[in-house]
């Protein structure tokens, strides 16, 4: 991930530099969009919807992922502008997914490049969630990723799992998914993986979703405005 301080940056123009890093993917979250810009995000609480990726029960454990993980085009790169942020709260957590493959045993490594994750909208926040064709049953949207993605650009490989978009293991029972997921979890996300990002206004935040998780944190919702601009650029190669 890069931070570059200071920006001072309109819609049109981030818009335009994340176009020249690849095609976007405008979130599904329709409300979210700003008007005359649908390819930009609005996270916070000074749109017309509160966007947070926060845990939203009050838990202080992170909800990590990459985003658009739930898709089958998934983002290959996530543009994150900061227009105002609250004193307290609301940092962003980056792991390092490559570090953390690469600290695994060559034991659980081996286990791990064999399995497939399940990866599912449905427990994520209601505006993510693409709308009911009209009257079908709402199925369970589930999409099927190898646990361990080869990065196509360096060949190495990295974690790639959510904390609650990742709902399953292919081929095994809910509960030993779970545990051995959670355990993945504290694993991956080890201090020496992490950078947190205590955000200023005019910081512009650029990650690479193949190889990187993030998680947010909340802030007094009530008292503070957080406003923050996200360009999404589509993954561009087959995820594997
Ligand atoms: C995102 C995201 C975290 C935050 O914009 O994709 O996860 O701190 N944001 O707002
Ligand atoms: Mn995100």
């Amino acid at each position: 991930m890069l931070v570059f301080p200071g920006q001072q940056i309109s819609p049109a123009q981030q818009v335009a530099f994340s176009r020249a890093l690849g095609e976007l993917a405008p979130t599904a979250w329709v409300e979210a969009r700003l008007d005359d810009q649908p390819d930009i995000f609005v996270i916070g609480n000074t749109g017309r919807a509160l966007v947070s990726f926060a845990p939203a029960d009050g838990s202080d454990r992170l909800e990590w992922h990459a985003d658009h993980m739930y898709r089958n085009d998934p983002a290959r790169a996530s543009l994150l502008y900061c227009r105002q942020t609250p004193p307290t709260g609301g940092d962003t957590h980056f792991a390092c997914m490559y570090s953390a493959f690469e600290a695994l045993s060559p034991e659980a490594q081996a286990e791990a490049e064999q399995l497939h994750a399940l990866h599912s909208v449905d427990l994520l926040p209601g505006g993510l969630k693409p709308a009911n064709d009209d009257g079908a049953p709402d199925a369970p949207r589930l999409v099927r990723c190898p646990l361990v993605r080869h990065h196509p650009r360096s060949g190495r490989r990295a974690l790639w799992f959510g904390s609650k978009v990742t709902v399953g293991i292919e081929g095994w029972p809910p509960d030993r998914a779970r545990a051995y997921l959670d355990r993945l979890e504290a694993h991956a996300t080890r201090d020496e993986f992490r950078y947190r990002h205590a955000w200023r206004a005019g910081d512009a935040v650029l990650w690479d979703n193949r190889r990187v998780l993030h998680a947010g944190s909340p802030f007094d919702t009530a008292q503070h405005r957080r406003e923050m601009h996200r360009t999404t650029i589509r993954e561009d190669h087959p995820v594997r």
